[in-house]
């Protein structure tokens, strides 16, 4: 791990940030933790509303037990949504071995109160900070938005000690690379116009 002092420079962690799909079982410690989620809230917020809140899982077992729950789920939006039409992450989902979080050793899921019209882009922006922050210290992250259904189910959430009242909007691995993996790459910006 990257001491503080050595941090990325921003332009760096922007540039190298990726979505990180293999991990070592080691899991990140409590100070770790708490630096991403002060990262994350310091994030725009509308109205200055600070609507986020967090829930972090490091429980292997109830990890393996939640992506089995949203796997079941997600396979269903994909059948309604015809979104997958070779089959081809249908037949990786169903592998009972697949991890919708990748055997990473923490999840932080970015909540917020569902009634909230302005809580979604708040929310996307902390787990944006959330994210930088892990890849400019050296961790890996991904956004899992396909377990996002199964995460709001009634029997998750209460298991997940998140009240009704809210919703999941980011779930959020994160954890210690296990190799390298290059960032994908991006076409330039499109710019409609230029007044
Ligand atoms: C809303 C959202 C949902 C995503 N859901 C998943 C997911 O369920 N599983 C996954 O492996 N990656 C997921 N990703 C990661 C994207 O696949 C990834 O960001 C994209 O391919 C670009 O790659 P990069 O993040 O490495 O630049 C998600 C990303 C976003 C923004």
């Amino acid at each position: 791990m990257m001491p503080k002092a050595a941090e990325m420079s921003l332009m760096g962690t922007i540039r190298e940030r990726t979505s990180v799909r293999a991990y070592t079982a080691q899991k990140l410690d409590a100070e770790i933790v708490r630096d991403l989620l002060a990262a994350a809230v310091r994030a725009p917020t509308a109205m200055h509303a600070e609507p986020w809140a967090f829930v972090v899982v490091q429980d292997s077992e109830q990890m393996k037990r939640l992506s089995d729950r949203s796997k079941r789920y997600f396979l269903d939006e994909l059948r309604q949504a015809e979104l997958d039409r070779d089959g081809r992450v249908r037949d990786e989902f169903a592998r009972p071995e697949f991890n919708l979080f990748y055997n990473a050793g923490t999840l932080i899921l970015v909540c917020g109160p569902s009634a909230s019209p302005l809580m979604l882009p708040d929310c996307w922006l902390a787990a944006e900070n959330l994210m930088l922050a892990a890849c400019a210290r050296g961790l890996g992250t991904c956004v899992i938005g396909s377990a996002a259904t199964g995460l709001n189910r009634p029997e998750s959430k209460a298991e997940l000690d998140i009240p009704a009242d809210y919703s999941v909007v980011a779930p959020i691995i994160v954890g210690f690379p296990d190799g390298e993996t290059e960032p994908t790459p991006r076409k330039a910006a499109r710019v409609l116009a230029w007044h």
